[in-house]
């Protein structure tokens, strides 16, 4: 069977697909670099319109707003995922959401030509939106398109191209580069450019032939995509593997988000999903992400930009290791291996900033955050956003993605908000915080997720049972041991 064959087809496909994920890292990671412009620019409009400067206290809430306004979009977007991918299909949506980028970067791009800081404002709420969705589309997209023997090195796809996208905005924010005083609209508006590009590719993929054949019932169309797709007009294997899963959720074709909480059968992989999910927010990623050239500037590192750059490699670098290592190791043992090493990351961190006066400590200060970098990326990084995907067959997938996706948006917008607050209040004993998630997150991995490597969706959702053939009980009879809920039918379809 060829069914693991690689095509450049499949590569071209999945490439197309990651270009969400890096419009998700670049505009992460663009906003941090040309923060003293846009406080510049915020003032200079207000001089404009009032004739005096924004007070301070103004000025910083306008710039927080505009940071943190892209994690609500990214809230919204994530939560609506569901619905379009049911309605429109995973390569239309992906399609669609593109005009989100490119009136995201639009507005951005003319903020200064328009002298209106609601413009930079609006502009990262859209671009919120269109990330929001991004982080659904994508791994939904891979997981589904890729030959289970790689699901998982192709879903680590996603997270790599969110890498990437991070390390060229830090790049790109560089002064002698975008971040200067005339380029930084610039700079923020580059997101149309992959949009337009992943508008001109799109057509020439595939639709998920498990969109074609489960939702839609092409199978002539599906079987003509996977020969595509795996290179090989034997494609019998895939297409069987598709209609069991298909046969069996005759009952359960599209499910609501309520539908998803109510039924038992897919309480354990939800709650694995959101666990999942809050474990990577909550590891304290993004207070590196967001802050790391103030925490290197308060461990005393000369060059705090650099170091940043410096993280921002080892982050890529890492990515990739772990996607030569997850269909080997598992999704299990690599998470275990990210989490636990994070937490011994910060443990040193909090004591390189605890012993700052000693000159040496600025190094250990940069150790410590590339090894809790590089710990993320083996495990919480990657894991999370494809796991959701191998946890649930085609029925539940798009409502799980948009309610796991939508708990890492929100978790992601508290630590950026609290982040300063709580190094305020708690000085360098933040990362301790950190470091409890971090134990807690540890034990939780450690007693419930199980391994899913190799195993078809149909296989994993039976383990949970939550891919039930169709019988016809009502919800409320699903029961909710994982052995017994394969009886159940839990959820009537809705169209
Ligand atoms: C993950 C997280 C994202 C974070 C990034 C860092 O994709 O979801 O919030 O910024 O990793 O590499």
């Amino acid at each position: 069977m060829m069914s693991n064959q690689v095509t450049g087809y499949l590569l071209f496909s999945l490439g197309t697909a990651v270009i969400g994920s890096l419009q998700f890292g670049y505009n992460t990671g663009v906003i941090n670099a040309p923060e003293q412009k846009l406080r510049s620019f915020f003032n200079a409009t207000w001089v404009e319109r009032y004739g005096q400067e924004i007070s301070p206290g103004v000025c910083t809430i306008v710039w927080s707003v505009a940071v943190s306004i892209f994690s609500v979009g990214g809230m919204v977007g994530s939560f609506s995922v569901g619905v379009m991918a049911n309605r429109f299909g995973r390569r239309r949506s992906m399609f669609l959401v593109n005009c989100l980028a490119v009136i995201g970067g639009l507005l951005m791009g003319f903020s200064t030509i328009c002298s209106s800081y609601e413009m930079v404002i609006a502009g990262r709420l859209v671009i919120g939106l269109f990330c929001g969705l991004f982080t659904g589309l994508t791994p939904m997209y891979v997981g589904e398109v890729s030959p289970t023997p790689l699901r998982g090195a192709f879903g680590t796809l996603h997270q790599l191209g969110v890498v990437v996208g991070i390390l060229i905005a830090q790049i790109f924010g560089l002064e002698a580069l975008l971040g200067s005083d005339k380029l930084w609209p610039l700079l923020l508006s580059l997101t149309v450019a992959p949009a337009v590009l992943q508008c001109i590719l799109l057509p020439f993929c595939p639709e998920s032939p498990r969109f074609l054949l489960i939702n839609l019932k092409q199978e002539e169309q599906a079987r003509k995509a996977l020969v595509r797709l795996r290179g090989s007009e034997d494609v019998s294997k895939d297409l069987q593997e598709m209609k069991e899963e298909s046969a069996k959720m005759a009952m359960e074709k599209k499910v609501t988000i309520p539908e998803l909480f109510r039924s038992a059968a897919y309480q354990q992989p939800l709650l694995i999903a959101v666990m999942l999910q809050l474990s990577q927010q909550l590891s304290g990623i993004n207070a590196v992400f967001y802050y790391s050239t103030g925490i290197f500037e308060s461990a005393g590192v000369k060059k705090p930009i650099y170091a940043t750059i410096g993280a921002g490699i080892v982050n890529t670098i890492f990515t990739v290791v772990s996607l030569f290592l997850v269909e080997k190791a598992g999704r299990r043992t690599l998470h275990l291996l990210g989490l636990g090493g994070m937490a011994i990351s910060a443990v040193l961190m909090t004591v390189s900033l605890l012993l700052k006066d000693i000159p040496a400590m600025s190094y250990m200060a940069i150790v410590a955050v590339m090894l809790f970098v590089a710990m993320f990326e083996l495990g919480p990084g990657p894991i999370p956003w494809f796991i959701v995907a191998e946890l649930f067959s085609q029925g539940p997938r798009p409502a799980a993605m948009a309610v796991a996706g939508c708990c890492n948006w929100t978790a992601n917008f508290l630590v950026g908000m609290s982040f300063p607050k709580l190094e305020e209040v708690c000085g360098p004993w933040v990362f301790l915080i950190f470091t409890t998630f971090l134990l807690l997150f540890f034990i939780f991995t450690f007693l419930k997720v199980p391994e899913t490597r190799g195993k078809t969706f149909d296989e994993i959702a039976r383990s949970f049972g939550s891919a039930p053939p169709a019988a016809s009980s009502p919800v409320e009879e699903a029961p909710a041991s994982a052995s017994t809920a394969v009886k159940a039918s839990p959820v009537k379809e809705k169209v």
